[in-house]
């Protein structure tokens, strides 16, 4: 009997680019949907974009568009990059959807129905400027451990200590500048905690899905002891599943004000998508995958694709929500790790952040990396690493040298000696291969995702396959008198032994196994074909070359395309921050540690530098500030309804009286920074040597003309 598989890969955030990072996933998720279908299983491949939250909010924002602006177009730009590496939803939808609303609500009333939902107050900080609740991130202070200034809400990149945010020294909002104050209000919870919850999730840790594969990675069954506690004992807290408005999400139906979590409607987008697409196709029984009792008449399967750091909403709430409420459960989570690239973690400064709009515009092949990361998955959830010069040599020796290499040897002859058409294969040798061959290991290795063991095994293969050529050399044949009919058996059996490498290989490289498809004029490939020669008389196409070898300096140009430094380069005397907030010390700190580490400062591109909202100012005023011997408090005028503050630190040079009603230039768009003597809304330029003293400081002027408000750029 076939299966009939609902498969989903995590959504992405709507507010980031796709990177190499993320693919990892979606090429494994990718290769086992390709996989179960060529093995005749019936599979819906679904997945959208994560669009509600404050983070999407606040960006939206910034942009000065709406947020369902901004998640349309990002939807445009993931979708496109999914599709640019082989990923092929079969429908790519989006949370802020009608079908997702529906489910949400659904979902929540049964659960309310069930008596699962509570309601208390709980106080958190609360932006007075901006007038909202500020989740962790958007919360920033001095480390309560360390010290370490601007460190986030819930713990310090420094010390690696975590803490509540009501814990953070000086605290202030990420948003507004302003200092938040702790506030009450209501918030709805799911009750995780409850006996019912922890009976059931106990229950389906134990699962396995149709083919006998465990629910659960070892390694992620672990986590789950841990998250449960032995038996008898109750570890779970309930969920926070609400959080007030201003929010970018879903009114909660009877409580208005109070949104949707987004982690609430998240996965519920899985169905959302599978809805959707039901809709527009028309013959798919969406009940029979959504459905507790249903899905389980008809056998169906959920198996959600997702990284380590989400495994706890997707194996335990998840799975609660759905069980509560009446819907099936997932029957599998395939759990993967993070991506480094040589080693280490990505990183924007070393190139290494790759996004995969950089890698199709520097004219890599997808399939490249789909091979490499396929090579280095092995079905656990350990982290995978890119090493770029092993993605070369395995690229170039793997698919260009023993895969490709097969037929570019024999194709020739048949289109040169025989108009394209094969002989009979060499039935000996076809069962030698068959013999010598594994084909449910390689089933078997890909049904367990270990798409490495899978590869090892195709690449045997095709050194038996080239060992076969070399041993009866057709180009010797050809040069024969009378061996026209060897040569066409050689050239023969070697395409279709060529033939069931590209079958296999094709979850995996689907472009080149449609080109391959084309050049020997067949049907797509499935696993019923395996072992069936190409039969004598069939006519191939003239062959084209099939897959080019990667380049070093290809990679380098791509690394150089998503290098970002941290600064512009520094030569001995810059124009350089002169304002001396701990914010800008930090930042400095860290970029000069990066630099460093790294040798040579690199360059910045234009969009970064845009990114710097440079100003004329006017110095309206200028005073020392008591107890401040670097400071002057400076208001200046860049064309707003009143001054900006700034803190700058260049007391030593500048008598504050000679100040006022000079232009000078700010940066108008860093964040407002609470210090010790007021606010500090931006900060001036000032030219100085690299100690910053011993050669003065000079604040900039622009040329006559120039008036407040001014951009400068
Ligand atoms: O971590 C993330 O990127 C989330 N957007 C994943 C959501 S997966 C699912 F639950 F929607
Ligand atoms: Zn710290």
């Amino acid at each position: 009997m076939p299966r009939k598989i609902l498969v989903t890969n995590a959504l992405p955030y709507a507010n980031g680019d796709i990177h190499l990072g993320h693919l990892v996933g979606y090429i494994q998720g990718d290769i086992w949907v390709r996989f179960q279908r060529m093995r005749g299983n019936t599979v819906h491949y679904v997945c959208a974009d994560d669009t509600h939250g404050t983070p999407i909010m606040l960006r939206a924002e910034r942009e000065g568009i709406t947020p369902e602006a901004l998640i349309a177009r990002v939807h445009g730009e993931h979708l496109r990059d999914f599709t640019d590496f082989g990923v092929a939803f079969d429908n790519y939808h989006s949370t802020h959807s009608p079908e997702n609303r529906a489910y949400a609500e659904d979902i929540y009333a049964k659960l309310k129905a069930a008596q699962l939902i509570d309601t208390r107050a709980i106080e958190q900080f609360y932006d007075p400027v901006k007038e909202m609740f500020l989740p962790d991130r958007f919360i920033k202070g001095e480390c309560p451990k360390c010290g370490a200034a601007d460190q986030y809400g819930d713990n310090c990149e420094v010390c690696g200590a975590a803490y509540a945010p009501t814990e953070l020294k000086n605290p202030y909002s990420a948003v507004s500048g302003a200092k938040p104050v702790l506030k009450s209000s209501e918030h709805y919870f799911f009750r995780l905690s409850d006996e019912r919850a922890v009976r059931f999730l106990r229950e389906w840790t134990r699962g396995a899905n149709a083919a006998g594969t465990r629910r659960l990675q070892a390694e992620a069954a672990n986590k789950m002891k841990e998250w449960l506690g032995e038996e008898g004992e109750n570890k779970l807290s309930d969920w926070d599943i609400s959080r007030d408005a201003p929010y970018f999400g879903f009114e909660i139906p009877g409580a208005p004000g109070k949104y949707f979590y987004v982690w609430l409607d998240a996965p519920i987008g899985y169905l959302a998508s599978f809805r959707n697409l039901a809709e527009k196709r028309g013959d798919i029984p969406v009940e029979d995958f959504t459905d507790a009792a249903r899905a389980q008449a008809a056998g169906t399967e959920m198996v959600h694709f997702i990284g380590k750091d989400i495994l706890y909403f997707h194996a335990l709430f998840w799975p609660a929500m759905l069980e509560f409420a009446g819907y099936r459960t997932p029957t599998q989570l395939c759990v993967n790790g993070f991506l480094t690239v040589d080693g280490a973690k990505m990183s924007k400064s070393r190139g290494t952040f790759i996004t995969a709009r950089s890698y199709i515009e520097q004219g890599l092949n997808p399939e490249w990396l789909r091979y490499y990361f396929a090579a280095k998955s092995n079905g656990s959830m350990e982290d995978v690493d890119l090493s770029l010069d092993d993605l070369i040599a395995k690229v170039n020796s793997d698919l260009v040298g023993k895969f490709v290499n097969i037929a570019s040897r024999c194709a020739g002859f048949i289109a040169k000696r025989f108009e394209g058409r094969l002989g009979a294969s060499d039935p000996k040798a076809t069962a030698e291969f068959e013999s010598a061959f594994e084909a449910a290991t390689i089933a078997q290795a890909y049904e367990e995702r270990d798409y490495g063991r899978a590869l090892r095994e195709i690449m045997r293969l095709a050194d038996l396959a080239n060992q076969y050529v070399n041993d009866h050399k057709p180009w010797e044949l050809a040069k024969q008198e009378g061996q026209d009919a060897r040569l066409l058996t050689v050239c023969s059996t070697a395409l279709t032994l060529f033939r069931d490498l590209a079958l296999y290989l094709k979850p995996v490289l689907p472009a080149l196994a449609a080109k391959v498809e084309a050049f020997l004029a067949i049907e797509p490939m499935t696993w019923r074909d395996a072992w069936k020669p190409l039969p004598a008389g069939h006519v191939v196409q003239a062959y084209q070359h099939l897959m080019t070898r990667v380049e070093r300096k290809q990679i380098d140009a791509l690394l150089e395309a998503n290098r970002e430094s941290l600064a512009p380069a520094a030569p001995a005397s810059d124009a350089k921050a002169a304002a001396t907030h701990s914010q800008q010390r930090h930042a400095e700190k860290q970029q000069h540690a990066a630099q460093a580490a790294e040798g040579a400062p690199a360059h910045i591109s234009i969009d970064d530098f845009a990114k710097v909202e440079l100003r004329i100012a006017k110095i309206v005023a200028a005073e020392h500030v008591e107890g401040a011997d670097k400071l002057i408090r400076l208001q200046l005028d860049i064309g707003e309804e009143r001054p900006r503050q700034v803190f700058a630190g260049i007391k030593s040079a500048y008598d504050p009286a000679t100040l006022v009603g000079r232009l000078t230039v700010m940066v108008a768009n860093l964040a407002p920074r609470k210090m010790k003597f007021g606010m500090s809304e931006g900060m001036v330029l000032a030219a100085s040597d690299e100690t910053g003293v011993v050669g003065g400081l000079y604040i900039l002027s622009p040329d006559s003309g120039a008036a407040p408000g001014m951009r400068v750029k």
